[in-house]
């Protein structure tokens, strides 16, 4: 593979759970610097991609390679923001202490850190646009804000792919608008490609490049611009998918 090859490719992928195929025939590549949505029904393996991705679920059959190498636990050019991750962070952690987390793992404690570490720490914490608030407990922090620690804490390592399992899920319109604003923010200051898993496309459409559209039991990967189909999305939600051109040439989707 060239090392301008793929951020991460798939070819004949398949994963089995609990003895059923949740996915096969994965043949796809995605380019460094993109920024691909992964979209699919509620159980269609999405999060199992991801997981798949970081060597934490085997295929059942065929590769995978992550920047020209094979999936392996604890990748360190992999930054992962888990689904439902905010959620089971104690009330009493502090946002600096979180992204912490991302350099130090179970190290608890910020007194132990080098400085190299706590320069990446406060370089995150800038990056998310979260230094004001870095003394703040989680639990008094918006989900916007809890969202932003939660990418803190994946971006300390430096990670030249971002996996990010639903960020949008249980914000408001304002709080998506802001993550997807940090998304393209960093898809433009770090070569970071990234990799988000959300139910809804259009708040994220700015700053999309691709889809990995999970369909019929298997992954496909597409141009942002053929994704948006309204007998694509219509076959993959369905449901009835209206996809709306706005006079700025933006393009939208809406259940019709
Ligand atoms: N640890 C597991 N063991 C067995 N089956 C699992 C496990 N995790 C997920 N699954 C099954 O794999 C399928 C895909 O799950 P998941 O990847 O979480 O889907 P999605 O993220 O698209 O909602 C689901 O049917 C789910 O029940
Ligand atoms: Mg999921």
């Amino acid at each position: 593979m060239s090392p301008v090859g793929p951020a991460f490719a798939l070819e004949k992928a398949s994963v089995v759970r609990g003895g059923r195929v949740i996915w096969s025939h994965g043949d796809l590549s995605v380019p460094l610097g993109d920024v691909v949505i992964v979209i699919g029904p509620n159980g269609s393996g999405k999060t199992t991609l991801l997981q798949a991705l970081m060597g934490l679920v085997p295929l059942s059959g065929g590769h995978i390679e992550v920047f020209g190498e094979p999936p392996r636990r604890g990748n360190p050019r992999i930054g992962y923001v888990p689904q439902n991750y905010t959620a089971t962070v104690g009330d009493a952690v502090r946002e600096r202490d979180l992204v912490a987390f991302g350099v130090a793992g179970d190290r608890w404690g910020l007194g132990r850190l080098r400085p190299a570490e706590r320069a990446r720490i406060d370089a995150a914490l800038v990056a998310v646009g979260a230094v004001a608030l870095a003394g703040r407990r989680m639990s008094s922090l918006s989900g916007g804000q809890q969202q932003r620690a939660a990418i803190a804490q994946a971006l300390v390592g430096e990670p030249d792919l971002l996996l990010l399992d639903e960020p949008l899920a249980n914000l408001d319109v304002r709080n998506q608008h802001e993550i997807v604003s940090l998304l393209g923010a960093l898809r433009r200051d770090r070569e970071v490609t990234i990799v988000v898993v959300a139910h809804d496309l259009n708040p994220l459409l700015p700053v999309l490049s691709s889809a990995i559209y999970l369909m019929d039991g298997h992954p496909h990967y597409d141009h942002i611009g053929e994704v948006v189909d309204e007998t694509l999305l219509t076959h993959l939600y369905g449901t009835p998918v209206k996809v709306v051109r706005s006079a700025q040439g933006d393009l939208f989707t809406r259940s019709g």
